[in-house]
């Protein structure tokens, strides 16, 4: 079994223009096909850690590996490229384009990767049948759950090894809830490594391996899921010591 983690992140800081940092130094290890919930109260800098790892705010001090290899000075494209995709929680796919529409326009992003592209497409199809079955349908028409399905399902065909999500279930009802974390596992069986951003910790902590604290830009505790003791975490969001 390989050693190499999925995802590493060493003495992390990050924020934005001439303000101070948001990513106070985070140091993490990913091992490959888990998932990693990271929860913390709102403002706590979950939002800019993932776009930090995406490339979309830059990156002030530390190094992201993915797979072993060094990402840091790479643009999104490249990172793209070297195996991270990124879901944001809003505005993650074009409402006036059909969704067979979204789905070609990724493929035309992600050429340069190997294994990326139409071939990937059926694939990644069997894995969302309801948004098969709706490819000529606008992406607006589509009910919130089913659009987070196809952000999903465009992010994937770059064939990634590091799935960043950032609040895949805000605004879905229960019942659309259950459905996205199925997909989430089914995604991490099919071989993927995912960073799962949730407010709905209940719903995250339970398809997640480990989960990672977030508070004023820190790690305040990683640990497995089940690791985590009574009230620990209410006490992690409440800012007291354990
Ligand atoms: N584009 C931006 N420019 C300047 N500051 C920002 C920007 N985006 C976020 N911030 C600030 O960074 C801090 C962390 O925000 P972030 O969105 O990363 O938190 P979060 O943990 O994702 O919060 P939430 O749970 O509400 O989604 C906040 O103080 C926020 O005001
Ligand atoms: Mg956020």
């Amino acid at each position: 079994m390989s050693t190499v983690p999925a995802l590493s992140v060493k003495g992390l800081r990050s924020g934005y223009g001439r303000g101070g940092d948001i990513v106070c130094g985070i140091d993490l290890e990913q091992r490959p096909e888990t998932i990693l919930a990271v929860v913390g109260p709102n403002g706590s800098g979950k939002s800019t850690f993932v776009k930090t790892l995406a490339g979309l705010v830059p990156v002030r001090a530390g190094s992201i590996e993915v797979t072993g290899s060094n990402v840091t000075a790479l643009s999104p494209a490249q990172r793209t490229a070297a195996g991270i995709a990124y879901v944001p929680q809003e505005g993650n796919v074009f409402r006036s384009m059909t969704v067979g529409e979204n789905l070609k326009l990724a493929t035309e992003f992600v050429r340069a990767r190997a294994g990326a592209g139409l071939a990937q497409q059926s694939l990644i199809l069997e894995l969302f049948p309801e948004i098969a079955n709706r490819r000529r349908l606008l992406a607006g028409n589509l009910s919130g759950g089913q659009r987070q399905m196809l952000a999903f399902a465009c992010a994937l065909l770059s064939n990634p090894e590091v799935l960043l999500l950032d609040e895949p279930s805000a605004g879905l009802s229960p019942k659309f809830v259950v459905e996205i974390m199925q997909t989430v596992l089914t995604t991490r069986k099919a071989g993927v490594t995912i960073v799962l951003v949730e407010q709905n910790v209940s719903a995250a902590l339970a398809i997640a391996d480990e989960v990672a604290v977030l508070v004023a830009g820190t790690v305040a505790r990683h640990c497995p899921v089940a690791a985590l003791a009574d009230g620990e975490l209410e006490r992690l969001f409440l800012g007291r010591a354990a």
